[in-house]
């Protein structure tokens, strides 16, 4: 039976990209939370877009009333301006709002991560990725997924030059890459969380090299 999905962080790669890719009535309903109005998904008239500041996550409390709750959610340290403000974005939040939702009965968490999330690691950006992970699983949802993208290809609005340069010099060589660290695209990893948002058994799931790419 259809289910209904809530998107977080709905304007950035990884979020626009599956919501672009929704067609009606393959959810029973869609709602994209965000900053501002998509309006790339103006023609999308049957998915509701609803904006909040997010320093009022209660408010968002009837927009987490869903069956699928999609993170996308995250920032650079960069654009963050600090370590703090960084783990607001790729901590906290997701934490805080995934709390709401469970709570409003929300069975089904999908959660972009990142390659080498890791609690007890030494860099910054993967301890933050593997505290969120773990601080997600004690919340108990029925299905826990976890996908660890290595660096994300398509089109952005936001230049990062780092980013740039990394494509250029990986995408030719990215044979050679093992699967773990193998550069994806949004595209790719939307298809994942679609067939993931399908998916019957509970439990707790990490997808990453081999099983990100491939839908089964
Ligand atoms: N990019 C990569 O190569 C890469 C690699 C591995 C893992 N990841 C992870 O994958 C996830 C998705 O990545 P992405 O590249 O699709 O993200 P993205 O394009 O940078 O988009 C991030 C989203 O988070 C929202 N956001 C950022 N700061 C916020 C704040 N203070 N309050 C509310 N919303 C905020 C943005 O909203 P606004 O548009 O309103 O700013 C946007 O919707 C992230 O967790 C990222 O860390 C990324």
């Amino acid at each position: 039976m259809a289910r209904s999905v809530t998107v977080i962080g709905s304007t950035g790669l990884i979020g626009k990209q599956f919501l672009e890719s929704v067609s009606e009535g393959e959810f029973k309903q869609v709602t994209a939370i965000s900053r501002r109005e998509i309006p790339e998904l103006m023609g999308k008239s049957f998915i509701n877009q609803t904006i909040h500041d997010f320093s009022d996550l209660e408010a968002m409390r009837p927009d987490l009333k869903t069956d699928i709750l999609v993170c996308a959610l995250g920032t650079t340290i960069k654009t963050a301006g600090s370590q703090e403000a960084f783990m607001r974005v790729d901590h906290d939040l997701p934490l805080e709002i995934a709390r709401i939702a469970h709570e409003a009965g929300c069975q089904t968490f999908i959660l972009i991560s990142s390659v080498g999330a890791d609690a007890q690691s030494s860099i910054f950006y993967s301890r933050v990725k593997g505290q969120v992970e773990a601080a997600l699983d004690e919340l108990g949802f029925n299905q826990f997924h976890i996908l660890r993208p290595s660096m994300l290809l398509g089109e952005r609005q936001e230049s990062r030059p780092g980013e740039f340069v990394g494509k250029l010099i990986l995408t030719p060589l990215s044979f050679l890459i093992p699967w773990k660290y193998k550069p994806i695209h949004a595209n790719t990893v939307s298809d994942k969380i679609k067939r993931l948002a399908s998916w019957t058994q509970p439990g707790k799931y990490i997808w990453e090299g081999k099983s990100l790419f491939h839908l089964n």
